[in-house]
């Protein structure tokens, strides 16, 4: 045969996938396939494919007459907004994208690549795992991906989007990941799917409710993000990757921005309210403080207590941790903390500096916190601050109360630059608490005993639950007006720029998991 019609004939098959049925059917169940993903994840005409004839070795169950030419997976690198990224892209009409030894070998090859090259890794997963004709040499091609995402784990940031069913091994490998985004309606993730549950445990439920995108984005935090179809998916990826760097030596690329560093926000002076129990939207704050009101929330279906994501502030990336008073009144609690002891840790890898806004008034007390082991949770978040070398700047904005103010960025966690705003609340606990364990005898010997409680409460919080204190002795700063939030930030961020921080040298610490 002549070279050239080889060529394009395999071209041809290369593109063709698992054939017209099975693309038709990935259409109808409303997935894009991997190509068309590919595309549109990619600047346009900037993909380039490597290993697109690589065929599977299987020769058992009647396997040499099902070869298609890639082998169920495009893999390659590309463009996203004129920066290198690497990529693999499942391809479900190929026996159901499932893994084979020589699917799993090109996976490995982009991956080493891209650590070698110093760029991001997005896999676009849609697959039924392990490919089961192929036995443990999916299994061990499986294990290969695992190790490359650990070794790759703080080098280069991995993103993965879940955009079918994925099984097995499937979800392993995202959840080694540093984001993971999934497609409602059309996505899942479990290790063993409904009809395994229903033999060995009898429960029944469905796919949607048992590793849907909804179910792992509010229930079990597996997930980041929850996107309504692979558009918006892949549009969000390359939303994401705007605020990251290539890889760990590298700074996040600037943003454009005509906002100026100088903008005030008067309505920041009366969005917290006076009365300290009263809630009000952390969310509110943030965006009125970041370039052009832009916040790329993470987890926000997750651990809502506390609101995590993404922002610049004077074109520099910034990651954001901020205590939400607007449920469960801010309190930290275990889903909270390892929400953002995660998010610190990444941002810390990939030198995005870090602005923390606090009003918590403590660990989410209860029994079924306790035992479910706050104390280690609390103890990670503890740890991602103190540990955390990137430039840190906090502000107090109401309650910094007890164990939690130490967790939040306090400037004993070496936090470069830490502010009050002048209504903080900075104290072991809330006055109403406060007067129960110190006056408990002179409140129940008064006449008015409530009048005694109030008056004593009053003068708790004027002499300890203020900023004052903590700026008389250096834990805080200064003290800032609200409407000055973003000018003091910006300014406390250029400072830091030239920051050089060393860890004590060690293989590596031991976070509290
Ligand atoms: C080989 C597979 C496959 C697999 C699906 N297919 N999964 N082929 N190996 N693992 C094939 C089907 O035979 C079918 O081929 C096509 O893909 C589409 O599958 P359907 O079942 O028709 O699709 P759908 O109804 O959408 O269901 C998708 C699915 C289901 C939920 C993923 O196929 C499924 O449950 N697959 C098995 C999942 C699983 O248990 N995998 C092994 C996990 S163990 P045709 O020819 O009809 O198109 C594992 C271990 C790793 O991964 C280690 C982890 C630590």
């Amino acid at each position: 045969m002549d070279p050239f019609a080889r060529l394009a004939d395999l071209e041809r098959r290369a593109d063709e996938g698992g054939g017209e049925r099975r693309r038709r059917r990935q259409h109808e169940s409303g997935r894009l396939t991997a190509r068309e993903r590919i595309d549109l994840l990619f600047d346009p005409g900037s993909f380039q494919e490597i290993d697109r004839f690589v065929t599977h070795r299987c020769t058992d169950f009647g396997m040499q007459a099902e070869q298609v030419p890639g082998d169920g997976v495009v893999a390659g690198h590309g463009l996203v907004d004129g920066r290198q990224v690497w990529a693999f892209a499942q391809d479900f009409t190929v026996f159901g994208g499932s893994l084979s030894e020589t699917n799993a070998a090109k996976i490995v090859k982009i991956m080493d690549l891209a650590v070698k090259m110093g760029a991001p890794i997005v896999g676009l997963n849609d697959s039924g795992g392990a490919r089961i004709q192929e036995g443990v040499l999916s299994l061990g091609g499986y294990a290969d991906i695992f190790l490359r995402n650990t070794l790759a784990s703080g080098v280069v940031p991995q993103l993965s989007a879940i955009m079918g069913p994925c099984a097995g091994g499937a979800v392993y490998s995202p959840a080694l990941t540093d984001f993971t985004i999934m497609v409602e309606g059309t996505s899942y993730m479990f290790v063993t799917g409904p009809d395994v549950i229903k033999a060995v445990t009898h429960e029944e439920v469905t796919k949607e409710a048992l590793g849907g995108a909804m179910t792992h984005n509010a229930k079990s935090g597996v997930a980041h993000f929850a996107v309504p179809d692979d558009r918006a998916c892949l549009q969000l990826i390359r939303e994401l990757l705007g605020y990251l760097p290539s890889n760990n030596l590298d700074e996040p690329p600037p943003g454009p921005t005509t906002d100026p560093i100088d903008r005030e926000s008067p309505e920041l002076d009366t969005l917290i309210p006076t009365q300290s129990s009263q809630p009000y939207d952390m969310r509110r704050l943030i965006h009125a403080v970041v370039d052009d009101g832009a916040f790329l929330e993470v987890q926000q279906h997750f651990a809502r207590n506390i609101v995590v994501g993404f922002a610049r502030l004077g074109g520099r990336s910034v990651g954001i941790v901020a205590n939400q008073p607007a449920v469960l009144a801010g309190c930290l609690d275990i889903d909270a903390s390892v929400k953002a002891a995660r998010f610190v840790r990444f941002c810390d890898a990939f030198n995005i500096p870090l602005v923390t806004f606090e009003d918590v008034p403590g660990f989410l007390p209860g029994v079924a916190q306790e035992h479910g082991g706050i104390i280690r949770a609390g103890a990670k978040l503890l740890y991602a601050f103190a540990e955390a070398s990137v430039p840190k700047v906090t502000i107090i904005t109401r309650k910094a109360y007890g164990g939690a103010y130490c967790v939040m960025a306090s400037k004993h966690l070496r936090t470069d630059f830490n502010f009050a705003y002048p209504t903080a609340e900075i104290a072991v606990m809330g006055p109403e608490a406060a007067v129960n364990i110190l006056y408990r005898e002179e409140i129940a010997e008064a006449g008015d005993p409530a009048a005694e409680r109030q008056r004593r409460a009053q003068e708790l919080r004027e002499r300890l639950a203020n900023p004052f204190v903590a700026a008389a002795r250096g834990f805080v700063d200064g003290i800032i007006q609200p409407r000055a939030t973003r000018r003091v930030l910006i300014t406390a961020l250029e400072a830091c720029r030239t920051k050089r921080e060393r860890m004590p040298s060690r293989k590596h610490g031991n976070i509290p998991l």
